[in-house]
């Protein structure tokens, strides 16, 4: 993407995590090496805008109705993403060279087979649009298919705020280890689980933690897709899909949730300089690629034993340069807001 170019922006979800987004690209816009604008938001219930001269979108972020951002001189608001999609791409190739397409993509993750951001970046990869979303539905439950559909198109499809809110797993990999094979790996990717392993080693039992992850608005109202190890599930299944070449969803991966571990063990381990972590693991044995996730009682040693409360991490096994570890010390919606942020400055590069 030359420098000069700039980028127009559709946005598939305008909820949290979007509005931080919008808010980080406002205040770093300085800092880009392209100029930028917000051409489309498209919601499930406060409706769609577009508008191809570009809307206020930190207005949006700041509570301004979306219907309210629609540019009325394009006709009536879109119905839905689709139709924004296939509008917005209309419209920048009417304007002709020198603006590119992104669709930032943040639906709600679809728990049974990654919709609706299957669906969304399917259409605006077939739109020829490039494509950054934290939404874990895509690359966890197609992503072979969207890997090739991007290629096809030309098009790229980043994602690195669906796994490690920001801490640059893919990237390190796509972009600073050519030629290195990764082999396994292992990881906390889980900010609930471990916050709840922390506070059960700190004397709570399980339910105690996750009512104060609740009232610290860390853990859902509902949190069993925590807890039982779905979310771990849908970040391992991405991992092995993109790190280990792997093609399976979250319901491939083998899953033990934190129910199984006993308070009081786990308090032992502790005592005993251990840790019980809730492990996300992968490998490729005889040309398969298993992984599970599970809780496991590590080593004082093991990296990720140290990865205590809102802490994450990865450990790589590589063929190359051995083991390589990546771990950061907090998680939060400002850090997802990050991981668009530079997923869509790393589309300016060749
Ligand atoms: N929150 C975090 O810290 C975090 C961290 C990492 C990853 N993520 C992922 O990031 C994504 C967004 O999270 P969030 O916290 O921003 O969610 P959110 O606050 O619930 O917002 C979701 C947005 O998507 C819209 N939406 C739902 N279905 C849609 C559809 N079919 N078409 C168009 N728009 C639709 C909603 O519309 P309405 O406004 O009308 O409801 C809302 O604007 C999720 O996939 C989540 O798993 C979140």
């Amino acid at each position: 993407m030359p420098a000069t170019e700039r980028v127009d922006l559709v946005l598939l979800g305008f909820g949290g995590v979007a509005k931080r987004f919008v808010e980080l690209l406002e205040a770093r816009r300085a800092r880009l090496p392209f100029a930028t604008r917000v051409i489309g938001v498209a919601t499930a219930r406060h409706g769609c805008a577009l508008s191809p001269a570009g809307l206020d979108a930190p207005a949006a972020a700041r509570g301004k109705a979306v219907a309210a951002c629609h540019d009325a001189a394009c006709g009536r608001p879109p119905r839905d993403a689709f139709e924004l999609l296939a509008r917005a791409a209309a419209a920048g190739a009417e304007a002709g060279a020198g603006r590119r397409l992104v669709v930032v993509e943040n639906t709600p993750y679809g728990a049974a087979d990654g919709r609706p951001g299957v669906d969304h970046v399917r259409a605006a990869l077939d739109a020829g649009a490039d494509v950054v979303t934290a939404n874990k539905g895509p690359a966890a439950f197609a992503w072979p298919e969207l890997r090739d559909r991007a290629a096809a198109a030309g098009a790229r499809f980043r994602f690195e705020g669906a796994v490690l809110d920001g801490l640059p797993v893919f990237s390190l990999v796509r972009d600073t280890l050519p030629g290195v094979a990764v082999r396994a790996f292992r990881g906390i990717v889980n900010t609930t689980t471990n916050h709840v392993l922390s506070a059960i080693d700190r004397g709570r039992t399980l339910d105690e933690a996750v009512a104060e992850m609740q009232a610290a608005g860390i853990a859902e109202a509902d949190a069993s897709h925590d807890v039982d190890g779905w979310d771990a599930a849908a970040k391992t299944a991405i991992l092995a899909n993109v790190l280990l070449d792997a093609d399976m969803t979250p319901h491939d991966v083998s899953r033990t949730g934190l129910r199984t571990v006993d308070p009081a063990a786990a308090r032992a381990a502790r005592a005993a300089g251990r840790a019980v972590k809730l492990v996300a693991s992968a490998g490729r044995r005889n040309g398969s690629v298993t992984a599970a996730v599970r809780p496991v009682e590590l080593p004082g040693h093991d990296p990720l034993a140290r990865l205590d409360d809102t802490a994450k991490g990865l450990s790589l096994d590589t063929d190359l340069l051995g083991t390589i570890q990546i771990t950061k010390s907090a998680s939060g919606p400002d850090h997802t807001a990050y991981a668009l942020l530079a997923d869509l400055v790393s589309l300016h590069r060749p």
